[in-house]
């Protein structure tokens, strides 16, 4: 074994069945052993691995999570809209000022105008609030490009990231996010471009794992999100989408059908919907974040989502116009103030469920043998503290593929 943590309360998030404690399933004073960046022993302490062993990092009771992942952000643009801000302040509807050409497509033209470098420095930077909070895993989608380069550019950035010792990344082509202007009256035909150029190019690139959309009055139609998933499918890449946000299309149940592994926001969605996530086993992605900062009162159906065992992941959202927020720690706990999760829904949700969201789950998202050694080793007496505490640098280290990364 190359590493072996021992003195940690272990927070494995593996199933209840399988460990017969708590519903946090703590294992006091526990040992991970690792070896070739997976966890090769986790349990009890174990005196012949301890045994004269070179590299013993004593973590003096600390409590050891999985490794955070935040599988819902858009950390690559230029800009900020500060200034939409403002203007909801005094009321104007984020729809309206999506139709005024703000929103999304003002983030766009910052975006499409800034280099790749500079696009990089500016993620780099943001990524340092998701990394204090425990963060080893982001999923990252482009849709501030919105044509074949630029969308090209905002994930080449992601790759780049993506090549940090410290931080593992998940990218997804967004590129039906919003009709560009050049395409005004005519989404169709950027559908056309979506499905007939950038996506074979993003996968010819390697660039991207998951095709998302934004299935909304003011983004794509279900039939023209069908179109971009037949053809994200016919490809081998994996989709998910922005759906049920503002209103109920049927994006939801239109992408569990067809296999996504999630669908995220869904304010609106409806029963029918919800059955369509258990039927299809999609995960719902929840986004406090954006709730918040749209003032939106109609809330994600989460009882329905318990009842029918939906896996809830929650994420960050982080974007420049619906939630600025890169602290995953603040929206565990909006998710349990404003959505009613309890600290342990909010656990799994950026654990466990966010590995799901992501099709990882069979690698990420819990403390097990064979999976990765990602974990994050916090200064904390109990797991319920991470959803309540804001601000206060409780991460001691992370770790990420059995290399650790000291915070302090
Ligand atoms: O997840 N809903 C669409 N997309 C983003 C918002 C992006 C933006 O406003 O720039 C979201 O909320
Ligand atoms: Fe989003």
């Amino acid at each position: 074994m190359d590493k072996v943590f021992i003195n940690l309360h272990l927070v494995s998030m593996v199933d209840k069945q399988q460990t017969g404690s708590d519903g946090y399933q703590v294992l006091k004073d526990a040992m991970i052993g690792v070896r070739n960046g997976k966890v090769e022993y986790v349990g009890e302490p174990c005196p012949s691995i301890l045994h004269g062993h070179p590299d013993i990092i004593d973590c003096a009771h600390a409590l050891v999570t999985p490794g955070f992942i935040d599988c819902h952000t858009h950390l690559i643009f230029a800009g900020n809209r500060a200034n939409e801000f403002e203007q909801r302040l005094q009321g104007v509807p984020y729809e309206e000022i999506a139709k005024q050409g703000g929103g999304i497509l003002s983030t766009v033209q910052a975006t499409r105008k800034t280099s790749e470098d500079e696009l990089y420095h500016l993620a780099i930077h943001r990524l340092e609030g998701l990394k204090r909070d425990g963060v080893t895993t982001i999923e990252i989608k482009s849709g501030y490009g919105l044509t074949l380069d630029d969308e090209i550019k905002m994930l080449k950035v992601a790759k780049r990231i993506s090549e940090l010792p410290d931080m593992k990344v998940s990218s997804t082509l967004l590129a039906a996010h919003a009709v560009p202007p050049e395409y005004k009256n005519r989404s169709d035909e950027y559908i056309d471009l979506i499905c007939d150029t950038i996506i074979p190019q993003v996968v010819k690139l390697n660039l991207a794992n998951h095709v998302d959309v934004f299935c909304e009055g003011i983004g794509f139609s279900p039939k023209q999100c069908e179109r971009v998933f037949r053809a994200t499918l016919k490809h081998g890449l994996r989709i998910k989408g922005h759906t049920e946000q503002l209103s109920n299309l049927g994006g939801s149940a239109l992408a569990a059908s067809m296999g996504a592994d999630s669908v995220d926001h869904i304010e609106y969605l409806d029963e029918n919907g919800v059955k369509a996530l258990a039927k299809n086993n999609t995960v719902a992605t929840l986004l406090p974040g954006a709730f918040y900062y749209l003032n939106e009162s109609k809330l994600p159906p989460i009882p329905l989502l318990r009842q029918y065992k939906v896996p809830m992941a929650i994420a960050t959202d982080f974007n420049p116009g619906t939630s600025p927020i890169a602290s995953l720690r603040t929206i565990m706990n909006m998710a349990c103030t404003l959505f009613k999760l309890t600290p342990e829904e909010s656990l799994r949700g950026v654990t466990c469920h966010a590995a799901q969201a992501l099709g990882l789950q069979h690698f990420r998202g819990k403390i097990a043998v064979g999976m990765e050694a990602d974990f994050a080793i916090w200064q904390l007496d109990s797991p319920a503290e991470l959803s309540y505490r804001l601000g206060v640098p409780d991460l001691i280290a992370r770790v990420v593929d059995g290399e650790i990364f000291h915070e302090k």
